[in-house]
């Protein structure tokens, strides 16, 4: 594997979570096959759960790893092509790729969408230039558009949590409100690794928030949240900024107030019309803004397992990029 961006770079879905499965019962199985590799994870934005688990991920392979926080140490850098560089940006980043790339033998990206050109974000601009330049593999650790570590994590998490009497159980991604404009890289990775998946998802939100329908594929969408929970097994909460797919000139922004919205934050009000539902989010979350102490408290909630498991999606990942090196 070459790059990891979306679900379909994993291939087979049934295979990546029985080796999930092995890595999580003997962590140090392949710790033989990442000797004299190492690994460079760059991070522009930034990160508790996706720093430690994929250094973690990476030592498990007996990688070296180096880990570069651009904006803390290194050069400000250009991102864009034809920038009269006269500001406070000391390099571009098209001289500074390949020499990262000349470092490591494999590299993870960190870098979130702006929220302020649509088609730049979702061009993968940035994660893309990584491909092109460094030489190297490139893996997303969360960019413009997608989170694939943590849906790989989050389904991991599904698969191993049973659902008595139920083949597909159903999952519902929820909005839930936020006081400040975020990424849609979680909800458009879910939905797209839960299309993929044997459950049956449903995606609820207000109106004006639909996602990118390369993403949400056939998920129907239920505009009633309570609606939506009914007998729900699983229920994924997560905040997103319009995606700009109705009103294009609203994209990147939270519409309206957000205190308008908190009968969308998920309580026991919601919950108790759910079938006993697990309650899902990838963390960092704030807590009686999305999720009440309550809920995210309660021992159907997932959050730990599902950060936990980072670690072995990180793992499965870095091993299929060893094994194509
Ligand atoms: N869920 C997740 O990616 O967490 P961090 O932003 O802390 O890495």
């Amino acid at each position: 594997m070459k790059t990891f961006l979306n679900v379909q770079d994993l291939g087979d879905l049934h295979q990546a979570l029985a080796e999930a499965q092995e890595i999580k019962q003997e962590r140090f199985k392949y710790v033989q096959m990442g000797r004299n590799k190492t690994a460079l994870l760059v991070f522009f934005n930034n990160s508790l759960r996706t720093r430690l688990s994929t250094q973690k991920a990476a030592l498990n392979l007996g990688m070296n790893v180096i880990v570069l926080d651009v904006n803390a140490g290194a050069w400000k850098l250009e991102t864009e092509r034809g920038v009269v560089m006269d500001g406070d940006k000391s390099e571009h980043l098209l001289e500074a790729i390949p020499v990262m790339g000349s470092y490591c033998d494999v590299i993870g990206i960190r870098s979130f969408a702006g929220l302020v050109d649509r088609e730049y974000d979702y061009a993968e601009t940035v994660f893309n230039q990584f491909v092109q330049y460094s030489g190297r593999p490139v893996f997303a650790m969360e960019t413009a558009t997608v989170h694939p570590l943590q849906a790989f994590a989050d389904l991991i998490t599904i698969a191993e949590t049973p659902v008595a009497g139920k083949k597909r159980p159903k999952v519902v991604l929820t909005w839930a409100p936020h006081p400040r404009a975020l990424p849609q890289a979680v909800p458009n990775s879910f939905v797209q690794w839960m299309n993929a998946a044997d459950v049956d998802i449903v995606v609820t939100h207000p109106k004006g928030y639909e996602l990118d329908p390369a993403f949400l594929g056939n998920a129907p969408v239920e505009y009633d949240q309570m609606k939506a929970f009914q007998d729900a097994d699983f229920i994924y909460a997560k905040n997103w900024s319009c995606p700009g797919i109705t009103c294009p000139s609203d994209y990147g922004k939270v519409l309206g107030d957000y205190r308008d919205y908190l009968d969308w934050t998920v309580s026991s009000r919601q919950m108790a019309v759910t079938n006993q539902g697990h309650f899902m989010h990838c963390l960092p979350v704030r807590r009686n803004m999305i999720v009440t102490d309550e809920v995210i408290e309660a021992p159907t909630s997932l959050v730990i397992p599902e950060a936990a498991n980072r670690e072995i999606s990180a793992t499965v990942v870095l091993k299929r990029i060893l094994q194509s090196l």
